[in-house]
This record gives C-alpha cells, structure tokens and sequence, in this order.
C-alpha cells in the first residue's frame, strides 16, 4: 500500500526515475501522487490527488534535479486530496512517508506548544514537524532520526530531504518495508523491487530500526546504535516482463491465463519429475494436532478451504481467522498447534501482526506466502512459497488458486501422515495433480461461455452465492471477486443458512449463483436452491461432470456451467476460474477499472 521512491544520481534525472518508479508501484493501490525534487538549491513540490498522469501533466519534465522523493499516497488520516498528499514540508524537512503514526495527536498537541503550525490532516505531517524539531536541536541528522525514531508509536518508512543537504537522501524504516538499490552513480529508495527494476537489479533490504544515507556515490547503513554495518546486495533475477500485461487487456486476465502454469511451479516443488512421488519437501507436520489460519481476503477464503480439507481428511480441528480479529482476541494454541499465515504479499499489516502474536505465545509459525522475503515470509518459523510471480490486479486470482492448492498439499501431506490415505491412494492423486494444468487451461479457453453469463447479471444491483461445505468457502470468495471490481453489491451464503433471514431479499429474477460440487452434500444443497427459484431467483449452477449427470435435465436453473470432476482435494482449483472469470467480464462490462478498484490496495500495509 502507497508507494515510496527516491532518486539521487549524476544524471541529474530524478524526475523521470520518480515518475517511472511510481508507476510500476501503482498495483499498490493509491489515491493521490505527490513528487519533491531540489531544484537549483530550493526544493519544489508538486502534488495531485487522482493517478500519476494528473500529476504528470502538472510536471515540467525538462527540470534537471540531482536528487528527489516521490510518494503515492492511500489515506489512512485525512481525506484523499492534493493538500494532504505527499511529500509533506515542515521547516528544513521535506519527507515521505508510507504508515501510519499512531500517536500522532500526543506529538501533535506537544508541536502546537512549540509553536509549529499545520496545514494538513494528515499524521504525517507530524512526523515532519518532529524531525525538523529534532533538527533544530541536535544538528545531527542521523541522530535526529534515531531520537524521532523512538518518539514515533507505530509503522512507518520515511524518505527524508534536509533543506542543507541536497546531496544526500535520508530514509529510516520501522514496520513499511523499504529497499535502497545501487546504480551507476546513481541510487534509489523504494517500498518495492518494481520501482526501480527498470534502472537497477541490485538492492539492498532495509530491516526495522535501520537508518541509511544514500547519495550519488555510496550509501551508508546504520543499525539502532548508530553503528555503520555492513549491508547483504541482493540481484532481482525476474525481468520488468514478468510485470507486463503480455498482451493481455488487464492484469487480471492474464493472471487468470497464469493459473495452470502457476499451479504447475507451485506443486513441482513437492513431487518428482514425471510425477510418479511425493518429495519430502514440507516442514515436519507430524507433531501438531491443531492448526490455526490466520489471512486477509481472499487468503482467509483460501483458508476456509484449507480448513474443510485438512479436517475431513487428517481429521484435526483447523481454525481459521481473520487476521484483523486474531490479532486482539484469546487465541488457544499450544505446543501442538501450527499457525500458518497465508499471504500473497507477505506484508498485510493484521497479518504480520498476528505472526507476531503467535510467536509470542510460543506457538509454530508457517508462512504460506508469494513475495519472496517479504516481512511475513521472513518472520515465519517456516516458509512455503507459492510460486505466482508478480500479481499486480488489485483482485488477486492466482495466488488465491495457488494459496489453495498449498493448503490441499499441506491437507494431503497431513493426512498421510495421520495413516488416513494410503500409499495408493497417493499415487491416484498425483495423477489428478499431473492433469490440473491442462484442466485449468481448458476451462479459461472457454470464457466466451462465461461471458455469456456474465451478460445475465452485470445490470443488477444485487447477487447472491449460494454453497455448502467447500462449496461455500468458494461462495465466499466468488462474491468477494465480484464485488471489489464490479460494484455491485453481493453476499455468499451457506445455502442452509438462507431461509433464516436473507431469502427475503429473493424477488423474481434475483441472480443467485449456486455452487454444486460436493457430492456427499449436494441433495441438500439443490433443496435450498429450489427454495430461491421458488420465489423467482435467476440461477446459474456451476456443477461438475460428474453431479450433471445426476441434474443435467432438472429445473431448478436457468442455465449452467460444467466443470471437470477431479478428487476433492483439487476440486476448488477448477471450480473457482468461472467465478473468477465471470466476475472480470462483469466488471469489463460495467466499464470499472478492473485492475485498481477504487477504494483497495494491492498491499494492505496499514491496520
Ligand atoms: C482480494 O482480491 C484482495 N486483494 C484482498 O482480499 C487480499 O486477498 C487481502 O488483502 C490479503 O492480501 P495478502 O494475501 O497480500 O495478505
Ligand atoms: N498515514 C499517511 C497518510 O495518511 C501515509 C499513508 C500511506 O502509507 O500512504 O497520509
């Protein structure tokens, strides 16, 4: 969430590097861009609400500038608007900031007494008013970090200018993630590796409680002593095309197009090459007896799966939880319980805080993750990675599917250990496992079917999911999918559930979509959905081969979409592409900005 970039070089192209690195961290989501460049000694900010091309229409770029900071911002206090934007300028302070200040109104109130005056809302701006209060004082500029530093309660990275130095950036780190990469006589701060992958492969990782300075030629890493220390360089292998659409019309579309290959990369880590074993390649599950999940989103629809999953077939209790409630509610774990965090991007604030509570209370940790040594993945006791590549729709669709197939692995994995599959059994599986791609891809090549659905229900206000068991679970994130990009208001209901309440709002051509792929529940499941076609809904099935065979004459729909049948550990990784795709072609058809729905970020780094 909000992106942070720095530039301070020889080329004296610091517009440019601002502007280019604050588009490829526009997937973060933000709503108002802001840049802070020297010009001939004096610094000069502009600032815009809106997408960086409002504020690229305000730039001249022929400016020559050695050094500057750029932000996007995604308001945590004070409204989104031009004024409250980034950079923030207070005294000798020009900053950046990506966080939140959380006590911000005690600093505040002690600032006015100082005498210092401010013009925006923003928690921020506080933190600048500090640091040039600091200043003023000490003269010394990593001190007067360090001294803001322990003043300042809650998350941030900052991108510092001091009004004497126009030579050097100055950038400090507690719980936003933030990188320093190295060019060629010229060097960059970033929240994140896109930023400046055009410019530079080479970075280096900031950690909490890190200062730096940086300037054209080297760049200085102090721990919490003021100690210089010695800082690892890290090479990006992935290329910027990873990043690119590939021809695509949104990001999602092709990250949808990425699935089989996704779940592909993301399962060879665990079986042989031809697929004939299992490799032993997971963290030793054999103690627990309990498990804990604890995601975000869609991460927590995932889990919701996990859960059904690893409780029929290993037969112990999973718990799954929001991270924003675990994180301050009575949590029974012990030495028997794994936490698995699941995290696409590894740096969901309530996630990260609920690692932290889980190790504080000595339960095992294990991060099921897509960023590769985001703070989550590096936190964890143990790591799994799912291998997505670079997700930059806002609406997450395959690391979604591949966070899902990690915790059938887990499920499965488990349950052999448990003595409740067998040797055999497990070689069945992996014969499913070695068709999930082409299945997959066989299911995307029919979007033009989807489409047609899609036509049905994107003029409504209302839409309902109806499913039992997994088949909910998937409900769940069905209409979370809709509703983030297309607007239209949406709820997934436990198809029992329904006629306590929520089945008044069933009115004739109501969409209801019903999901039916489980075949020890589905009688009871296609009760209920004659229980909203009997009031006029609009039902669209989604079933497998195999149960169409049972329903394939009834009248209980209004139309149907059929999907292959496959074991029920991977059942969800076929089931969920035409929710997926459905909800793209809705949102393309009511002309929404599919890729950045407003009001989201890709990376919730805030609480
Ligand atoms: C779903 O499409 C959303 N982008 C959102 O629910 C997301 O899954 C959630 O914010 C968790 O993010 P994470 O996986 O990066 O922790
Ligand atoms: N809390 C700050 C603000 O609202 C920064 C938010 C961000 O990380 O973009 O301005």
């Amino acid at each position: 969430m909000c992106g942070i970039v720095g530039y301070v070089g020889k080329n004296n192209n610091s517009l440019h590097v601002l502007i280019e690195g604050l588009k490829s961290l526009e997937y973060r989501g933000y709503d108002s861009a802001g840049v802070a460049i020297n010009d001939n000694g004096k610094i000069k900010i502009i600032k815009s609400e809106g997408n960086i091309s409002k504020l690229e229409n305000k730039l001249n770029m022929d400016i020559k500038s050695n050094l500057g900071i750029g932000h996007t911002r995604w308001a945590t206090h004070g409204k989104p608007c031009e004024n409250n934007s980034h950079p923030h300028r207070v005294g000798k302070i020009t900053l950046v900031h990506n966080g939140i200040i959380e006590n911000y109104e005690k600093i505040k109130k002690y600032l006015i007494d100082c005498g210092y005056i401010f013009k925006t809302d923003t928690d921020t701006e506080i933190a600048c008013a500090l640091i040039d209060k600091i200043y003023n004082e000490t003269n010394d500029k990593l001190l007067t970090m360090k001294k803001a530093n322990e003043i300042i309660e809650g998350s941030f990275a900052f991108g510092i200018i001091f009004d004497d130095d126009m030579e050097n950036i100055y950038t400090m780190r507690k719980d936003s993630p933030l990188i320093i990469a190295l060019g060629e006589n010229e060097n960059y701060i970033a929240s994140d590796v896109p930023a400046i992958l055009k410019f530079t492969n080479k970075y280096i990782l900031l950690e909490k409680d890190e200062y730096a300075i940086i300037n054209e030629k080297e760049v200085k890493v102090y721990d919490n002593n003021l100690k210089e220390i010695e800082k690892q360089v890290n090479t990006y292998e992935g290329s910027m095309e990873v990043a690119m659409k590939n021809g695509y019309e949104h990001f999602m579309l092709k990250e949808i197009n990425d699935e089989p290959k996704v779940i592909l990369d993301t399962y060879k880590q665990f079986v042989n090459n031809d697929l004939s074993e299992i490799i032993d390649n997971m963290p030793d599950l054999s103690k627990y007896d309990n498990i804990d999940i604890v995601a975000c989103g869609s991460a927590y629809h995932a889990g919701l799966v996990g859960k059904s999953l690893i409780e029929e077939y290993a037969n112990i209790p999973v718990n799954v939880e929001l991270a924003s409630e675990y994180r301050y509610k009575k949590n029974f774990c012990n030495e028997k319980t794994l936490t698995i965090l699941v995290s696409q991007s590894g740096e969901t604030a309530d996630t990260l805080a609920a690692l932290r509570k889980a190790k504080n209370s000595n339960t095992d940790t294990l991060g099921i993750i897509n960023v590769v040594s985001s703070s989550i993945a590096r936190e964890s006791d143990n790591v799994l990675y799912i291998k997505a590549g670079a997700e930059i729709s806002v609406a997450t669709t395959k690391a979604y599917s591949a966070q899902v197939l990690m915790l059938s692995l887990i499920a499965i994995n488990k349950s052999i250990i448990n003595g409740n599959i067998s040797k055999d059994e497990a070689k069945d599986l992996l014969k499913d496992l070695k068709k999930l791609p082409d299945d997959i891809a066989g299911i995307i090549d029919r979007k033009e079917e989807f489409d047609k659905v899609a036509e049905q229900i994107y003029d409504n206000d209302d839409v309902f999911f109806l499913g039992r068991g997994i088949d909910y679970a998937l409900s769940m994130e069905g209409s979370l999918k809709l509703k983030e990009i297309s607007y239209i208001h949406s709820e997934a209901y436990a198809a029992g559930e329904l006629k306590h309440g929520t089945i008044s709002l069933i009115e004739t051509k109501t969409p209801v979509i019903a999901i039916v792929t489980d075949d020890k529940i589905d009688e009871k499941t296609v009760s209920n959905i004659k229980e909203v076609k009997a009031r006029g809904a609009d039902v669209t099935l989604i079933t497998t081969e195999e149960l169409n065979k049972k329903y394939d004459k009834s009248d209980f729909y209004d139309r149907k979409i059929v999907v292959p049948s496959t074991n029920r550990f991977f059942q969800p990784l076929l089931t969920i592409l035409p929710l997926q795709l459905l909800s793209y072609e809705v949102a393309k058809l009511r002309g929404e900005s599919i890729d950045q729905p407003r009001n989201l970020a890709k990376s919730v780094t805030v609480e």
